[in-house]
């Protein structure tokens, strides 16, 4: 109501009855009606008898603010004696402190009080600040205690979802440009194989509820409602999620999908729970980018008793492979650059895990798995571990190489990201050794990895090899 006042008087009169000091009075003036008295003080030069002039004049005629503060100097229409009776009794803006009704407030007085004000709104503001910035402290040390606890007693507790929105931004913004969404539809292995196991059982999807997470350009969910689902919700924290949108409403299917853009930690959605959670979360290494968390925390939070998380199990295996001039290529270059030895860079290139499409035909040894994960199942303390390997190196000579995918004749659809099989966009992740093992046909290569998240990003990786007498750890990043 106060807004639609216009009229000066009728505003201050209102203003006393909701506002109680003076300075809050001559704030509001200010704010609300454009009435700055203490520029009319300045400009008019006027005494404590001027003042009680002004602020009775103003009180009884109806007088509006432009025309207040467009007065020119010198004649001034509150100059008669008359204007010195009050017209409110006990005015409070006639009475402050310890002035008397009659001797209004110097303009002096009155600048004290505004600035008075003023540095109880900075105290306030400083106040305010100190407290957001030990909020924010709290909160690293929250992060600082949850990134360096010993995995296990971590429980279900993410890291990914402890990051702040600032420091996850990179990662999603990644997201954001459409070449990686580009790249992730033209891998027929990974897209393909997701379409074709929604569409294979339309019995597990006829009439559920099915989320999303981290749906970019929507495909999944696409796909999941053309499988017969009643409702699919899609969410992304990437821009891209604005491409899914008209793309879901280009083939007319905005009224089975609804997209929500939000981090899956920090949203509400629009179910309780829902009867699948679909995802594409394998990042290199499977485990790279940590988006399992965040598939994880969806799972724990929202879905129903007997509903399940597609895919489901997933395999990490390990192969050793023998490829001399890869090696070359990678670590003896260093030791004549243009004829200059660079040999130190070896230190610096060895702990890089290298993504790179491995030859299948220098494979050494059989890939033998070191750990599966059961999406329904695991916790996020089981992302970390160490697992005890054993390699048998086999006869190259009668290596034999199969180039197809795994069989998907029936409704149970797998892929493999191996070197054996079809390339996909994950191709292989390469940990080189500084210097090259000799092994035999038929021996068996010991050695124990151990996966942990990087505490300083958890979405990379630190990988640690234990062979024979030597030990090397790969950061994946
Ligand atoms: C590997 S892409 C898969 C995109 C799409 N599902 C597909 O199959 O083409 C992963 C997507 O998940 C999103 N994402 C990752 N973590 C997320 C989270 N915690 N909340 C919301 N979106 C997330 C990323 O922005 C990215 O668009
Ligand atoms: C782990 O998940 C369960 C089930 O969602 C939840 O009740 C519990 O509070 C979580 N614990 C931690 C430490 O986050
Ligand atoms: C995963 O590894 C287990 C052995 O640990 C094996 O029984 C299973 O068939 C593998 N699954 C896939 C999809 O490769």
């Amino acid at each position: 109501e106060l807004h639609e006042l216009k009229k000066v008087n009728l505003g201050i009169f209102f203003i006393f009855r909701l506002l109680s000091s003076v300075s809050a009075t001559l704030q509001h003036c200010t704010a609300e009606h454009q009435l700055n008295l203490i520029d009319l003080i300045r400009k008019h030069n006027l005494d404590d008898y001027g003042y009680i002039k002004m602020i009775n004049f103003i009180r009884s005629t109806n007088c509006d603010a432009s025309g207040l503060m467009g007065l020119p100097d010198g004649s001034l229409p509150w100059d008669s004696e008359a204007f010195l009776r009050p017209v409110l009794q006990d005015d409070p803006l006639l009475q402050t402190g310890t002035h008397t009704c009659y001797s209004g407030p110097s303009h002096d007085a009155l600048l004290q009080r505004t600035q008075a004000a003023e540095e109880r709104a900075q105290r306030s503001e400083e106040a305010l600040a100190r407290a957001m910035e030990d909020l924010h402290k709290l909160k690293l040390l929250a992060q600082g205690l949850v990134l360096n606890a010993e995995p296990g007693r971590s429980g279900n507790l993410s890291a990914v979802a402890e990051l702040r929105e600032d420091e996850d931004e990179a990662y999603f913004d990644s997201y954001g440009h459409y070449g990686i969404h580009e790249e992730m539809l033209k891998d027929k292995v990974r897209t393909e194989s997701y379409r074709d196991f929604m569409y294979r059982n339309p019995e597990v999807f006829r009439d559920k509820v099915v989320l999303d997470v981290g749906c970019g350009t929507g495909i999944l969910s696409m796909f999941a409602a053309k499988a017969g689902a009643k409702k699919v919700i899609a969410v992304d924290q990437s821009e891209i999620i604005y491409q899914a949108m008209d793309i879901v409403r280009s083939n007319q299917l905005e009224d089975k999908i609804t997209l929500i853009k939000g981090r899956i930690e920090d949203i509400n959605l629009p179910v309780e729970k829902v009867d699948i959670i679909i995802s594409e979360w394998m990042g290199y290494f499977l485990l790279f980018e940590s988006m399992l968390d965040s598939v994880l925390y969806a799972r724990d939070l929202y879905l129903a008793d007997g509903g399940s998380v597609y895919p489901d199990l997933c395999n990490i295996s390990l192969a050793a492979a023998g490829d001399m001039q890869r090696h070359q290529e990678r670590i003896a270059f260093w030791d004549n650059v243009y004829g200059f030895n660079m040999a130190c860079m070896k230190k610096a290139v060895v702990p890089e895990a290298v993504v790179e499409v491995v030859k299948a035909e220098t494979l050494i040894s059989e890939p033998t798995v070191i750990q599966t994960i059961d999406c329904n199942r695991v916790c996020l303390s089981e992302l970390e571990f160490v697992s005890d390997f054993c390699l048998k190196i086999k006869d190259t000579t009668d290596c034999t190489v199969s180039n197809t995918q795994p069989d998907t004749a029936n409704s149970d659809v797998m892929f493999s990201t191996g070197p054996q099989v079809m390339k996909t966009h994950w191709k292989q992740t390469v940990f080189l050794l500084e210097k090259p093992l000799s092994v035999q046909a038929g021996e068996e290569l010991q050695g124990k990895i151990t996966v942990r998240k990087n505490k300083k990003d958890p979405r990379s990786l630190l990988v640690t090899f234990d062979l024979r007498d030597r030990k090397q750890t790969y950061s994946l990043q």
